[in-house]
């Protein structure tokens, strides 16, 4: 069948010829691939930043954000059915007996760094016609989320940053979650960033009651600022708006959601965070070059104003399905906007233009059916 992958070792990106996957052990589930994302983890694998091919072979087909339909399942699953649309996970969880957060269903927080990731690292990804997959590491997603439940898995990252936002919360005593009103009601947070990761984020902020501002790069207006306006989010650029007019408009920032990956931009919208503030950086930026910030501004910050940073990377189950549930949400709500995330449809022998050349739009896929 064919599939897109890199061969490491050759440093090429090219189609592959792989053998159609066969269900081994009862609990295997037989995947035909319906639409695959395309982002900046595979752009990197494409330019051998990092990506490792699966024991035995000496290439690995890409592909991490995936929707896909059953079309064979083994004799002891359960809960999928043939016709049924599924979203699976990337991450899989290392062998080490100490690695606590793995051994206990947590491999988002593997502590040994051996986990396996489904077209990153060391397993083949969904860029292929079929895969199997256990019946645990895939979700049932509604037929009616099929035009962008593609979207689900980066979702899931603003998932997870957010579930870790209401545990640390907890340091707040006076703080009740009473159900009353949406767990945002009252606060403000900012988004950097208007790609997938942003845009999604500042989906999930708005819809848990944030009043919700997002500062990126591009002069407004373009399509991201429409989009995130048209979400009730109001859209700054760095390029028109200087950092003290943007602080002056916001005001207390009680919430940063990085999403772009450049740490000068994450380090002025810090500078003007407000007391008691989480920043929360989900951008994984290029190393090598120095920045240079005004530390001690940094860490009179963090004390004086009791002040927290955290970073977070992938999700767990509970994630997965939050993402779709809140997917579900988005659609009542937004389903315009969100169909427009998706900006192009593009078959398999387009990879080169979407894996190569520098990207376009927000979120593009790769459809295999
Ligand atoms: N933590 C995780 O598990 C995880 C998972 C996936 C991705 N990521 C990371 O998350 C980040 C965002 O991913 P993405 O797919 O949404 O990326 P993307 O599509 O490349 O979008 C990046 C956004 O950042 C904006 N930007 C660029 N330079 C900027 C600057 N100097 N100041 C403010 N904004 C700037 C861009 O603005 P314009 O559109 O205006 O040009 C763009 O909207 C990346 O670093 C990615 O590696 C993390
Ligand atoms: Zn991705
Ligand atoms: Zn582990």
């Amino acid at each position: 069948m064919q599939a897109v992958g890199v061969y490491p070792g050759k440093k090429e990106v090219g189609m592959v010829g792989h053998p159609r996957p066969i269900i081994r052990g009862d609990g295997g589930v037989r995947v035909r691939t319906l639409e695959v994302g395309v982002c900046g983890t595979d752009r990197e694998i494409c330019s051998f930043v990092y990506g490792e091919a699966p024991k035995g072979y000496d290439y690995l087909i890409l592909g991490h954000e995936s929707l896909g339909e059953v079309v064979e399942v083994g004799a002891d699953v359960r809960n999928l059915k043939v016709g049924d649309l599924v979203v699976p996970s990337v991450r899989r969880p290392c062998l080490r007996e100490e690695c606590r957060p793995c051994r206990n269903g947590y491999q988002d927080f593997c502590s040994s760094g051996e986990f396996i990731e489904r077209g990153i690292k060391g397993e083949h990804g969904y860029m292929a016609e079929e895969y199997i997959e256990q019946e645990d590491y895939l979700y049932l997603a509604p037929q009616h989320l099929r035009d962008v439940a593609v979207l689900v898995e980066p979702l899931t990252i603003a998932e997870k940053a957010m579930a870790q936002l209401w545990l640390t919360r907890k340091r707040f005593p006076w703080e009740q979650d009473d159900g009353a009103r949406p767990r945002g009601a009252g606060m403000k947070a900012v988004v950097i960033g208007t790609g997938p990761i942003g845009i999604l984020g500042a989906m999930k902020l708005l819809s848990e009651g944030f009043e919700t501002y997002v500062y990126s790069r591009s002069p407004k207006p373009n399509y991201k600022s429409e989009l995130v306006e048209s979400l009730g989010a109001e859209y700054f650029s760095m390029k028109q708006v200087t950092l003290e007019e943007f602080a002056e408009r916001v005001g207390q920032i009680d919430l940063v959601y990085e999403a772009a990956g450049i740490f000068k931009s994450a380090w002025d919208i810090l500078s003007v965070m407000g007391e008691n503030g989480i920043f929360i950086f989900t951008g994984i930026p290029a190393l090598g070059d120095l920045v240079s910030i005004e530390a001690n501004r940094l860490m009179r910050n963090l004390v004086l104003k009791n002040q927290l940073i955290y970073g977070t990377v992938n999700a767990d189950e509970f994630g997965f399905r939050e993402a779709l549930t809140d997917l579900g949400k988005f659609q009542q709500i937004w389903p315009e906007a969100l169909r427009r995330i998706v900006t192009g449809r593009y078959d398999a022998a387009s990879y080169r233009e979407l894996l190569l050349e520098p990207s376009k739009g927000i979120k593009n896929v790769i459809r295999f059916a």
